[in-house]
């Protein structure tokens, strides 16, 4: 792994590498979306959080998701795990229909595609390796010294070994994100959904978790969805960014298509304008 301190290189400079410069996971030639949103509806009571959302993700492609507070970002992801339910639409994750799973299929999904929560939601009660094996046990991992073997294992990927005792108040805040980081990935899972996985942290932390984001699409091929409004989120880990506005997703492209978009809203976020956006969450 790079050292979490040292500012991974944007993609476009990786790109130019030559071999590193393989066409992402999106742009190859008949690639088919791991995941796919068709004109979703969901409202809570009289207010609509999304009139008609439609949206692909593409195997081991990092995509972005940036728009304002409150415009359904966190709703997006809880739709796709069956957290909540859409009114309607289609929602297809791995060629099966969210929107219709039962329960205890749902769970299967969940063993596929992990959430990083915002705010990590770890359980305060528990130490770190409780913490860990929670999903583990939840989705019937191994025997107890094989738990082990795997907290240990994912707490070395988040550059936190030995914390497994721990009480999740003894930790900073960034530790308690790479902790909520370990958890999402003990089950190996396919997909993995950041909620705002930067919001309050310091700027190293910021790049420790943004180096974190893509080793691990890297180093496991993973399939990443970020939730953010940090632009060296957006510039460090994404394939393509998609932004959520005015109850729909209104641009999905990479971050040189959305340099040059159209979108007002969108040019503004890329430029730095929306910087503090989030800052109330
Ligand atoms: N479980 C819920 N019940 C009622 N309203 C909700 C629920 N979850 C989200 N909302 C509302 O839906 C809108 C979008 O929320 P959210 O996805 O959390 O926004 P954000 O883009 O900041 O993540 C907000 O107005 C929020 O209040
Ligand atoms: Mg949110």
């Amino acid at each position: 792994m790079s050292s979490p301190h040292e500012r991974p290189r944007p993609r476009r400079e990786q790109a130019a590498d030559g071999a590193a410069g393989a066409l992402r996971p999106h742009q190859r030639p008949g690639a088919e979306p791991i995941i796919q949103f068709r004109n979703v509806r969901k409202a809570f009571g009289r207010q609509v959080v999304y009139e008609d959302l439609s949206l692909d993700v593409f195997p081991g492609e990092t995509l972005t998701i940036i728009g304002g507070s409150g415009q359904g970002k966190s709703v997006m992801l809880k739709l796709l795990i069956g957290l909540l339910r859409a009114d309607g639409g289609s929602i297809q994750a791995f060629g099966q229909e969210v929107t219709t799973l039962a329960e205890r299929d749902l769970l299967h999904l969940r063993s596929k595609v992990a959430m990083l929560f915002q705010g990590a939601a770890l359980f305060d009660s528990m130490s770190v390796e409780e913490n860990i094996k929670y999903p583990l046990i939840e989705h019937g991992w191994g025997t107890a010294a094989e738990m082990d073997q795997r907290v240990d294992e994912v707490l070395h990927m988040v550059d936190m070994p030995g914390v497994q005792k721990k009480k999740p108040s003894e930790l900073s805040g960034g530790m308690r994100k790479r902790v909520g980081l370990a958890r999402a990935i003990a089950i190996q899972p396919e997909v993995i959904l950041y909620d705002e996985p930067t919001t309050g942290l310091d700027p190293i932390n910021v790049r420790r978790i943004n180096g974190l984001i893509l080793s691990l699409q890297q180093r496991l091929g993973v399939t990443s969805v970020v939730v953010t409004h940090d632009m060296d989120t957006v510039f460090t880990v994404t394939d393509r960014l998609a932004m959520v506005y005015e109850k729909r997703i209104a641009f999905a492209g990479t971050p040189e298509e959305a340099r040059n978009a159209e979108l007002r809203y969108l040019r503004e976020f890329v430029q730095g304008g929306w910087g503090t956006l989030d800052e109330d969450l």
